[in-house]
């Protein structure tokens, strides 16, 4: 079975405008995001262009703040300071990756865990981490990867889930997450002994590691939920832009392995975007929940 992200996250986009509009008549309130990006990463302003417009669609206000790729800390901390203050704005996104001269850690600190909405703070990853707590905000794609896991009919309780990658961003969050829901989680990284037998193992196999299919067609157990989270460019002199996207799984050796399996592109990348705009939504929601206490 062929896991149909773009479809799923249509539909939730969907389901995300009509609570826009809901609380904008019940509440008179707005949903706002602010999205942050320094300087002129070609793929970093593609992707902050295309949370903006998915925003406009829902009827999510956006504000963007592009700051110049020599901005100072402190001057990119009041920034985040003055957004933290600005009631019109309920989810604060940094692009990351930012320029090398800069603090990462200390500006993702500064983010008021209720405007969170990619969810890095340390105090929401320190929640998603630990047993008996609920994060604020979780990572957009991560939950995105679960949410495709629940549409492929993952049985969590008691599987064997495997995550290739133990980046920040997805591949710790997304086997925190998993831990959460009772899977047993085995995180594969660079210094791994023998990954393909690893993989082997797994019911469910989330691959974010960034190399153009790596994950081999008898890497996969048959029946299993495979998620690709990679997005590789390689060079494809056919392709009118001269590259085509592959993910970290060999999609054809792979898909008449897997009980269910997920494109690239169009598997998990429209659902982060879909996860962002529900995690604005939340935000909102909570600034709701805050003026009435
Ligand atoms: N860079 C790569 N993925 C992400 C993401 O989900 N959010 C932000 N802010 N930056 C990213």
């Amino acid at each position: 079975m062929l896991i149909d992200g773009k479809a799923i996250a249509q539909r939730i986009r969907n389901e995300i405008a009509g609570d826009v509009e809901k609380m904008v008549q019940e509440h008179d309130l707005r949903p706002g995001l602010a999205a942050v990006l320094v300087g002129e990463d070609p793929a970093s302003q593609t992707y902050v262009r295309m949370k903006r417009k998915a925003c406009a669609e829902a009827g999510i206000e956006s504000f963007g703040h592009e700051l110049p790729a020599d901005i100072d800390q402190e001057s990119l901390l009041q920034v985040v300071r003055d957004l933290n203050a600005d009631p019109k704005v309920h989810g604060i996104l940094v692009q990351l990756p930012l320029p090398d001269h800069l603090d990462e850690e200390q500006v993702l600190n500064e983010i008021s865990i209720e405007k969170d909405v990619d969810g890095f703070h340390p105090v929401n990853i320190g929640r998603l981490s630990m047993k008996g707590r609920e994060p604020l905000f979780m990572p957009c794609t991560p939950m995105g990867c679960m949410v495709l896991l629940e549409e492929a009919g993952a049985k969590f309780e008691g599987a064997n889930a495997v995550v290739l990658g133990r980046s920040n961003i997805v591949g710790l969050p997304a086997a925190m997450m998993l831990i959460k829901r009772n899977a047993t989680v085995t995180v594969v990284h660079s210094r791994t002994k023998d990954p393909a037998s690893m993989c082997r193992n797994a019911d469910i196999l989330v691959a974010a590691v960034g190399r153009p299919k790596m994950v081999q067609g008898d890497w996969v157990k048959p029946g299993a939920i495979v998620i690709d989270v990679g997005v590789n460019r390689v060079d494809d002199p056919t392709a009118k832009r001269g590259y085509r996207l592959v993910g970290d799984v060999d999609f054809e050796a792979a898909k008449d392995v897997a009980g269910a399996i997920t494109p690239v592109p169009g598997g998990v990348g429209p659902m982060t975007i879909a996860m962002l705009l529900k995690n604005t939504l939340r935000g909102a929601e909570l600034q709701l929940t805050k003026a009435k206490a």
